[in-house]
């Protein structure tokens, strides 16, 4: 039985606030990639960004991914784009369910809107139009990657997690 579980989807869908709560509920750890992508590379995700491009992130990205699928009883949030290197998603599922966390693109963009410096993907002229190609060239990658998918919009964090524990239970009790 699988006893991590691995939140996926775009930015600003909840992965992070949601998996601490949720590894609160369950007293498992709850595991950021994106700070240990910036450990790894020694200087913040924006900058990597910047100075060595977005093959170099993703390389650094499947590294940090390595490591962590091997944790068991851990909740990992992933960053958004984790999914577009499959062999992150072979890599997750040895140990963990997938959890695709979805939102509308409205809900997205007023998320998100408030730290695009953080995001270097939205940190463009028109972020509305970036979100919406994004999610649109992304979606077949989340939904090939899902186990479980949650709409968040108009969940708060507590029911979002709450949700998410019903979820697994009915997911595993069909893989009995
Ligand atoms: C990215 C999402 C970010 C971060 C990086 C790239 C993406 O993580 O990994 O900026 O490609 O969608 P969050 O989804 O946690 O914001």
């Amino acid at each position: 039985m699988k006893t991590s579980i691995a939140l996926i989807g775009f930015m600003g869908t909840g992965k992070t606030v949601v998996g601490r709560a949720l590894a609160g509920k369950l007293g498992k750890e709850f595991i950021e990639l994106d700070p240990l992508i910036e450990q790894k590379a020694g200087k913040p995700i924006p900058e990597v960004f910047r100075e060595d491009g977005e093959i170099a992130f993703r390389e650094l990205e499947i590294e940090v991914t390595k490591e962590v699928s091997q944790k068991k009883n851990a909740v990992i949030a992933c960053g958004g784009g984790l999914i577009l290197n499959k062999i992150n998603i072979d890599r997750l599922k040895k140990e963990a369910v997938i959890v695709y966390l979805t939102t509308s693109p409205e809900v997205i963009l007023k998320r998100t809107s408030n730290d695009t410096e953080e995001r270097p993907l939205l940190k463009v002229a028109n972020p509305a139009q970036a979100i919406q190609e994004l999610l649109t060239f992304r979606e077949p990658f989340y939904q090939r990657a899902a186990d479980i998918a949650i709409d968040t919009s108009r969940l708060d964090i507590d029911s979002a997690a709450d949700q998410i524990i019903a979820r697994i239970k009915e997911h595993e009790g069909l893989n009995q």
